[in-house]
């Protein structure tokens, strides 16, 4: 493409309504099925290895709690006490818990969420401890990432999620870049007054780097040259960078495609993984109310990469990107406030621009 300047082509122009970016009713739908009914990445192995580590994460609007037991099994729960409703734990994330102790009353849960203990239990007379647990949620641990669905499990119910039958042809992939090991290098939340939908927009397409970063990431690739492949709900896609050029009188075996283009994956709905020369930024975008959403940017980095670089290098990058998303979102700010003008009835996509297309076009078929 590069050689040829031609474009990866799509069927034509496609479109989606504006409006399924601010009608209440919409959100209210995108928040119950994909935000209560399929998995979201909700942290990372790297911030769970040890029994007694915990994550807390209300991103989705379910309060969740992650936590690895004492059999390494881990597990996810509603943060929420069986007494009166209370949040059993408060901290965003720790280590070397023995048991979640509720700060109201003090009941306390161990990390498998059996209710263990309530204080002045004689006053509770014969309630059923082995009914009042944590209530849980499905969990899958797989390439460093996890996943929850966050919404309660009847008692008995299998916790297990069969993530990689969700991930599909995105497993090969996935365990190519085996990122079990990888450690969290930071985390983030952005908060832009967009729909979480069109957070997700901006990383669908090279065509705008050209025009809207031109002092940040687009001296680093050629323009708009990436290749796009849907795969199930979710996509992959790889925008060439300029090093690219001159690669053909390098031996073959030497190319490695994340030292000459960044390789993208949405993770339906609402994840994009970006896989670069030696780290991953992982980009989660969660609703707030239909006009605001809250991004969260990580950055994922092998350990032996993390060992023989310094931090100034990491921040570098990181402070590349951030530099990336501020002009992705100062611009997305403008979208968000236009779409009740009148202008534009529909979003326009064109041909390479077709992974906002389908992108879409599975939000609307998940919320049908
Ligand atoms: S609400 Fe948790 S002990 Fe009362
Ligand atoms: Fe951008």
């Amino acid at each position: 493409m590069v050689r040829t300047n031609t474009r990866d082509e799509g069927p034509g122009l496609t479109h989606t309504p504006v409006d399924t970016y601010y009608d209440p009713a919409r959100f209210r739908r995108e928040v119950d099925i994909l935000f209560r009914q399929y998995p979201i990445v909700v942290a990372f192995s790297g911030q769970l290895r040890r029994p007694g580590d915990f994550v807390v994460h209300d991103q989705t609007g379910q309060p969740i709690l992650v936590t690895r037991g004492t059999d390494g099994v881990l597990r996810a729960f509603l943060n929420v006490c069986r007494h009166r409703g209370a949040a059993v734990e408060q901290k965003p994330c720790g280590a070397n818990k023995r048991a979640f102790v509720c700060a109201y009353h003090g009941w306390s849960y161990d990390l498998t969420g059996r209710l263990v203990g309530i204080t002045d239990g004689a006053a509770f007379g014969d309630l059923d401890k082995a009914s009042h647990g944590l209530r849980r949620l499905k969990v899958a641990e797989r390439y460093g990432l996890v996943w929850v669905v966050p919404s309660a499990l009847a008692d008995g119910e299998e916790a297990s999620l069969d993530i990689d039958g969700y991930l599909g042809a995105l497993t090969r992939d996935l365990s190519g870049w085996d990122m079990q090991g990888w450690e969290v290098h930071s985390s983030q939340p952005i908060r832009p007054h967009m729909n979480w939908k069109l957070v997700i927009d901006t990383f669908l397409e090279l065509y705008h780097f050209r025009y809207l970063h031109p002092g940040t990431v687009y001296p680093l690739f050629h323009d708009n040259i990436a290749t796009y492949e849907r795969m199930g709900s979710h996509m992959r896609w790889a925008a060439a960078k300029r090093t690219l050029d001159g690669i053909e009188e390098q031996p073959k075996e030497t190319w490695r495609i994340r030292d000459h283009a960044i390789v993208f994956y949405s993770l339906f709905p609402n994840t994009v993984l970006t896989y670069t020369q030696d780290h991953c930024g992982v980009f989660t975008s969660f609703p707030v109310t239909p006009d605001e959403s809250v991004m969260q940017f990580s950055v994922l980095v092998p350990p032996e990469e993390k060992a023989v670089k310094p931090e100034s290098y990491w921040k570098a990058n990181v402070d590349l990107f951030a530099a990336a998303l501020v002009e992705d979102f100062g611009i997305g700010e403008t979208i968000q406030r236009n779409f009740r003008s009148g202008a534009n009835r529909v979003q326009t996509f064109g041909n390479f621009e077709k992974a906002l297309g389908w992108y879409h076009q599975e939000v609307a078929e998940a919320v049908a």
